[in-house]
């Protein structure tokens, strides 16, 4: 579906959606606009609650664990905006957060009295140990909500959350997730994770629909998120959701079938396999400092570099995008990132290589 000759880096923004999702959803448009109400509310409703359960089954969950949003930022705001909180009580996550799930921890600031703490990222990470070191000094009695992405948006970190879960499992710890730069990218379990939430977007690397999204409440920790857009129950269509865009979650439904088709496994060590090979052209490179992780279980499909010497990531943008290569400018660290997913070529990155290189001459 991209357009002729265009080389597409930014998946961590928004991914293109694969040809038969597209056609699939353009199509039941149509037949919604047909008779609408007798669609959406009856063929196209039924076939609409089926992508739930291709959810569960997609990240390792439960069906009953699994409410459809339409993005990771609605997903962190429905479980901030419905938990109980003493003013005083701490939020400890890291400077390298997305804003769109700052949003639901600065509403719990502003409303609630909660003490946010950051702690300041290194990068790039050399170890595991590091990462693990920062939470367990940074816990206090008072944490009650650790919010970490499982993909930092700005390095592409991996943290280890598993490692996370069980670090912190004896402490009254709600622990959130936001997976937004892994769903689609990474195999991913979440039962086997181990947090409490897990929040992301459907289109970014599931490349699915735009404004699709995935909210996780692991069983345990239900009765603690309280929000009136469940009331109705976690069906994709209740009294408390109002009408949902039927065609869109079928064909959220759709591309989940075929990510399962192509193998979760395979598509992350694919994105794996080509962000190593980015990282190391990078690196012959003068002029720009690598801010992703090289080491093995800590690195991803996403890579990004500073750039020294003066040049402007804002020009580099520009200059990339007029001649059809669509990257991603960072807001931190005058930085570019790169993302490789499936469907990128080691000829594409070349080619954004050879580009970059005359911004650094
Ligand atoms: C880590 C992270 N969280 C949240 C978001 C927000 O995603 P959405 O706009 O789909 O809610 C992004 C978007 O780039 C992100 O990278």
């Amino acid at each position: 579906m991209l357009k002729n000759n265009l080389v597409y880096l930014n998946t961590g923004t928004l991914g293109p959606a694969p040809k038969l999702v597209y056609d699939k959803v353009s199509s039941l448009m149509k037949r919604l606009e047909s008779n609408p109400a007798i669609e959406n509310f009856g063929p196209l409703g039924q076939e609409m609650e089926k992508t739930r359960g291709k959810v569960a089954a997609f990240m390792g969950a439960d069906e009953d664990e699994i409410i459809l949003t339409r993005n990771t930022t609605e997903g962190i705001s429905m479980v901030c905006s419905g938990i109980s909180w003493n003013a005083g009580d701490e939020i400890l996550t890291t400077n390298h957060e997305h804003g769109g799930a700052e949003t639901g921890l600065d509403f719990l600031r502003d409303t609630k009295g909660a003490v946010i703490k950051k702690i300041a990222m290194p990068f790039p990470v050399s170890s595991k140990d590091q990462l693990l070191s920062l939470i367990k000094s940074n816990i206090t009695d008072k944490t009650k909500i650790l919010l970490l992405s499982h993909i930092e948006t700005v390095t592409g970190l991996r943290w280890p959350i598993k490692e996370v879960s069980e670090l912190i499992k004896d402490h009254d710890i709600l622990f959130i997730v936001d997976g937004a730069q892994a769903a689609g990218m990474l195999h991913i379990d979440l039962h086997d994770l181990g947090c409490d939430v897990y929040t992301c977007s459907g289109h970014k690397w599931i490349m699915g629909p735009k404004e699709t999204g995935i909210l996780y409440l692991r069983k345990a920790i239900q009765e603690r998120v309280n929000n009136v857009f469940i009331t109705g129950g976690y069906g994709v269509y209740s009294h408390s959701s109002g009408t949902r865009n039927a065609p869109i979650i079928i064909g959220f439904g759709d591309v989940l079938d075929w990510h399962m088709a192509i193998g979760t496994k395979r598509i992350e060590d694919r994105c794996l396999e080509l962000a190593a090979y980015c990282r190391a052209e990078l690196k012959k490179i003068k002029g720009i400092k690598i801010i992703s992780s090289d080491v093995a279980d800590l690195s991803t499909a996403i890579v990004s570099f500073s750039l020294e010497g003066g040049i402007k990531n804002g020009d580099v943008f520009r200059g990339m995008r007029d001649k059809n290569i669509t990257i991603k400018r960072l807001p931190q660290y005058n930085a570019i990132r790169i993302s490789n997913h499936m469907f990128t070529t080691n000829a594409d990155v070349d080619k954004m290589i050879i580009l970059l290189k005359e911004y650094l001459v």
